[in-house]
């Protein structure tokens, strides 16, 4: 039986851990073909996923790229990524490129130096922007572009306010993109997580007092596991949202409703 993603060629940045992992293999479970696994430099992590997906039975190639070196970062991965492609495909192509690498700072207005800010933006933004540049032409018909943003963008948060600038910019590209790859059918949104379970959150997380402050905020009284989000991220990636772009879908398990 064909599965929603049948034959699609993925790249996902930030896919060795925590969200990014999670949606490679909801892809991979749906029938996509070749998932491309970047990272910055966990490679037994980024290894780890590649063999998770392969177990499903598709195909994965871990790429290696700090996103802290901008276009010479992203141009890397398309160079990296490009070759799996041609293997697999016989074509330099992809269908789905989720935008998921992040980092975020818990640090206030005063506590951001110049350094940290420039690698927040460079890492959250800057990446995306000159990744989607770079695959831009080789995205087919009917693709996807999927950008990773943050509930922060909604709810004030004081504590990360640089990373919250970042996610809300890359909210806006996301917006001011739709309409150039709106002729080819490639649709473009952006998936916005709640607190969710990863390494990014380990350290505090393990304070009781802290986890339950968390799971408060949610309608749900929980907090986010990789795979709640990991499914809209499939769902966007597939047919069923052809009719949908420009979005900022909210996947905070109705966090401070
Ligand atoms: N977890 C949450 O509560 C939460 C909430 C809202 C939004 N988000 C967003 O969801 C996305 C994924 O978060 P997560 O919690 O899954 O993160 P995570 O578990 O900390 O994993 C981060 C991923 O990004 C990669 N990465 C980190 N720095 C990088 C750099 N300089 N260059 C390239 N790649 C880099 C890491 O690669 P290595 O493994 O090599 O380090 C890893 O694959 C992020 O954009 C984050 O802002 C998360």
């Amino acid at each position: 039986m064909s599965k929603a993603l049948s034959n699609k060629v993925a790249l996902i940045t930030g896919s060795s851990r925590g969200i990014g992992r999670a949606a490679a293999l909801a892809l991979a479970k749906e029938g996509a073909s070749l998932i491309g696994v970047h990272y910055a430099s966990n490679t037994d992590a980024a290894h780890s996923t590649v063999r998770e997906i392969e177990a499903l039975g598709a195909k994965a190639v871990a790429i290696e790229a700090d996103l802290k070196k901008g276009k010479e970062a992203t141009d890397d991965i398309w160079q990296q990524f490009k070759t799996a492609a041609i293997a697999t495909t016989g074509e330099p192509c992809l269908d789905i490129h989720i935008n998921n690498a992040g980092v975020a700072p818990a640090l206030s207005l005063a506590q951001t130096s110049e350094a940290v800010f420039d690698e927040t933006l460079a890492i959250n933004l800057k990446g995306p922007f000159f990744l989607i540049q770079a695959v831009a032409d080789h995205i087919r018909d009917n693709g996807r572009i999927i950008n990773i943003s943050t509930g922060f963008t909604r709810v004030a948060a004081p504590t990360h306010p640089a990373y919250a600038a970042s996610k809300g910019a890359l909210e806006t590209l996301t917006l001011a993109l739709a309409p150039e790859f709106g002729p080819r059918g490639i649709t473009v949104n952006t998936v916005m997580p709640g607190v969710t379970e990863t390494d990014m959150n380990a350290a505090w997380m393990v304070i009781p007092q802290a986890r339950a402050g968390a799971e408060a905020m949610s309608v749900f009284s929980r907090v986010g596991q990789p795979a709640d989000v990991a499914d809209v991220i499939a769902f966007l990636a597939s047919n069923k949202a052809r009719w949908v772009t420009g979005q900022v879908i909210d996947a905070t398990g109705g966090t401070r409703l």
